[in-house]
């Protein structure tokens, strides 16, 4: 009888702990207030309303529980705040997340193409929060919605950024605005996929950074951010279907990739000592990582007595502005412009950042020596290189003015500059490497 009466108390400790314990999730007919959070299983993240800094605005976003310094991963009104405590997130019949105010106005709501039986948000262990449809289904492609495709400012390990070509979705970080407003600002990160896909920093529209077209071993512009990382795993996926760039975690670290509100490009690791974050590296680094820093046809080299100097073949389009340390102008091809007759030399360099991509073209097929022929064949072609040096294959070919270039003795790529005829005397045989 006493071991009777002590199960029913042992079941009622039980199911009272139970209501206790948070939940991971939404379902139909529940809702978070504000006040309210959910809980990711293995308590690596938390979901719930917060105020930024010292702003009196209400949001609902995703942080790491166990980080004291609240660090906001994911925010989903981030441009639509609610001025009091009175949210009220929740899932509707149909799978859309809503948030409400107390006017019952939709702030936020989440788009889904397809409606669900039995709709369920998750806030899963990876800092995604996923809405399925039944809690059964854990096949990513089966996802209604999910958070990891609308980044905020941070990139997840996991998250994908770039650029899906059937559905159009194109998955980019934005900044900040400030600590206290966490609507886009100024700065953004994006696997740009005009010509050759390559990975950038905006300022508004324009390109702040590049750290540069992924050549099969890591980015150009950028000695970070390659596999193999003791922090990550990273991948760089480009096919017909889809391009991004992605870390997998590949041990216990927690890290994350985030841009800054000044624009600097982070990638912090959590200390597990002292649960701060520690910075791994950043980018932008120095001037030479400044868009066009040298202007067209130049190379820029940070600590050098001379910052910028003309590729060689071309001279300083501005020699005055030049002299003065204006850089702006650039250069240009000494003598006879390139054309089909007498353009059919190249040099070639290597050990830098390649230039530009945006105006590019390439083939991922095509072997170094029917990408030199395809150069050869369009007289506005004035360099070419392998898109992938870990397979030694493919083709990226540029036109015009070749922009952006700067000193990196660690990438091991060889460029092919076009010259014209006159100029081969002198550099035929010579290889350059700075
Ligand atoms: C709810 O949002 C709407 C639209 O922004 C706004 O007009 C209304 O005043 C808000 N209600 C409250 C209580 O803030
Ligand atoms: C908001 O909706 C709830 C539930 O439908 C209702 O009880 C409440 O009166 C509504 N509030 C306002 C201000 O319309
Ligand atoms: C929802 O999706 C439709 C179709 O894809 C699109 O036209 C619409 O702008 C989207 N709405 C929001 C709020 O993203
Ligand atoms: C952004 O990061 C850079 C580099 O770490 C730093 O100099 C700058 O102060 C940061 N900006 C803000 C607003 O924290
Ligand atoms: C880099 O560019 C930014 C914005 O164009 C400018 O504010 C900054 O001074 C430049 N940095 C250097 C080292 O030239
Ligand atoms: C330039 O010199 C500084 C100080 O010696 C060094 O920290 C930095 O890595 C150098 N930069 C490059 C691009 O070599
Ligand atoms: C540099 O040259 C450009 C173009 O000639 C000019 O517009 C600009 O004002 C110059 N900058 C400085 C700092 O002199
Ligand atoms: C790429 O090159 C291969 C080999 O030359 C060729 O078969 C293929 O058609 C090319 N693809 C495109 C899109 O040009
Ligand atoms: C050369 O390439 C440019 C840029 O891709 C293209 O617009 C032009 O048609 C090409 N010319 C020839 C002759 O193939």
């Amino acid at each position: 009888m006493e071991g009777f009466m002590l199960l029913i108390f042992c079941s009622l400790m039980v199911s009272t702990v139970t209501v206790a314990i948070t939940t991971d999730s939404i379902t139909l007919g529940q809702s978070i207030r504000d006040g309210e959070t959910i809980v990711s299983a293995g308590e690596g993240f938390e979901l719930g309303f917060f105020s930024p800094g010292k702003s009196k605005s209400r949001y609902v976003g995703i942080w790491y529980k166990k980080v004291s310094t609240r660090t906001v991963t994911w925010v989903a009104n981030r441009d639509a705040p609610i001025s009091d405590h009175s949210g009220v997130l929740s899932i509707t019949q149909q799978g859309t997340l809503v948030l409400l105010n107390s006017s019952n106005y939709t702030v936020w709501s989440t788009n889904v193409s397809r409606t669900a039986k039995n709709p369920i948000a998750v806030l899963l262990e990876t800092g995604n929060l996923v809405v399925k449809d039944g809690n059964d289904d854990n096949n990513p492609e089966n996802f209604l919605w999910q958070s990891f495709d609308h980044p905020c400012d941070t990139l997840l390990p996991g998250m994908k950024l770039g650029r899906n070509f059937k559905t159009r979705m194109d998955r980019f970080l934005s900044s900040w605005k400030s600590t206290e407003d966490p609507a886009p600002g100024q700065f953004s990160v994006w696997i740009d996929s005009n010509g050759f896909p390559q990975l950038v920093l905006r300022e508004g529209a324009a390109i702040q950074y590049r750290a540069g077209s992924w050549n099969g071993v890591g980015f150009t512009g950028t000695p970070a951010l390659k596999p193999n990382d003791p922090v990550c795993d990273f991948k760089f996926v480009l096919n017909e279907n889809e391009v991004y760039y992605k870390c997998d975690p590949t041990n216990s670290l927690v890290s994350r990739l985030w841009v800054n509100q000044t624009g600097s490009i982070e990638r912090l690791i959590l200390s597990s000592q002292t649960k701060t974050w520690l910075h791994a590296y950043s980018a932008p680094v120095d001037q030479c990582d400044n868009y066009s820093f040298c202007g067209a046809n130049a190379r820029c080299e940070t600590n050098s007595s001379r910052v910028c100097s003309c590729l060689e073949g071309f001279v300083p389009k501005s020699p005055e502005g030049w002299s003065l340390s204006n850089w702006t102008e650039g250069c240009v091809r000494r003598g006879s412009p390139l054309d089909c007759k007498n353009g059919n030399e190249f040099k070639v360099y290597a050990g830098f950042k390649l230039p530009d991509t945006s105006n590019s073209w390439f083939n991922t097929s095509m072997s170094l020596e029917e990408c030199k022929e395809m150069c050869l064949r369009n007289c506005s072609c004035t360099a070419y290189a392998n898109s992938d040096i870990s397979k030694k294959s493919g083709c990226l070919l540029w036109f015009g003015d070749l922009m952006d270039m700067r000193l990196r003795t660690d990438v091991q790529q060889d460029l092919f500059i076009r010259m014209v005829n006159s100029e081969q005397g002198n550099f035929r045989s010579v290889y350059f490497s700075f």
